[in-house]
């Protein structure tokens, strides 16, 4: 059965305290790309979208003004949270892609590692909502198909992972109003795609 928003987020709440500590070499090389590619300025405000622990967010808000972190795990938000204790410019809370529940100015949005929970029709929502803050960059890191289906990956669980392939995904972008002018692939099932505007 198709994992729900709520399995997703009890799944997280269980593995919230010991998720810093996993290694996952492809995830890391991901973050470090999303990290560089979204190179927000001192003006920019960034919001992070299936923030998790808060990894890729405090990272960014060392350089942008300000950075909002959602989730939809209060166990990962907590980590996330008290991470962030006594730095001002970051903060989180609970929202989903397709209901960010954030209405203020998105001028960078980045997700990493998250958008593979949806299925694809979900993703394409998501994007569209994404679309609608208007940012001048989207960064997505995420598991997505470079070629073909592979069926094993140490790092992807097909029980409740969904990556889509990266043409699904160019297209999504595209038809929302992004160009795309940059992707990376880190293996054949994960990489960066950078989206900007017209
Ligand atoms: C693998 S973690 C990645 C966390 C973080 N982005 C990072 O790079 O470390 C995926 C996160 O996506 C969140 N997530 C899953 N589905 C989501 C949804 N529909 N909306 C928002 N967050 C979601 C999970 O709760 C989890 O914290």
């Amino acid at each position: 059965m198709t994992p729900t928003i709520d399995d997703h987020a009890a799944r997280f709440d269980a593995k919230a305290t010991a998720y810093d500590d996993s290694e996952r070499p492809v995830y890391a090389a991901c973050a470090s790309l999303v990290i560089a590619a979204a190179d927000p300025g001192p003006e920019d405000v960034v919001l992070d979208l299936g923030t998790g622990t808060g990894a890729i967010a405090l990272a960014l808000a060392d350089t942008a003004a300000r950075v909002v972190g959602r989730d939809i795990s209060e166990g990962m938000l907590e980590q996330a949270m008290s991470k962030a204790a006594g730095r001002d410019n970051v903060s989180f809370g609970i929202g989903r892609f397709r209901d960010p529940a954030y209405e203020g100015p998105a001028d960078i949005v980045v997700s990493n590692y998250a958008l593979h929970h949806l299925d694809d029709d979900e993703k394409r929502e998501a994007i569209t909502r994404i679309s609608a803050y208007d940012p001048r960059r989207f960064v997505l890191g995420d598991l997505m198909f470079f070629d073909g289906y592979p069926t094993t990956d140490p790092e992807h669980d097909p029980a409740v992972d969904d990556p889509a392939t990266v043409g699904a995904l160019v297209t999504m972008l595209t038809d929302a109003g992004f160009i795309i002018t940059d992707v990376s692939p880190v293996t054949d099932q994960a990489g960066v795609i950078v989206a900007e505007r017209r």
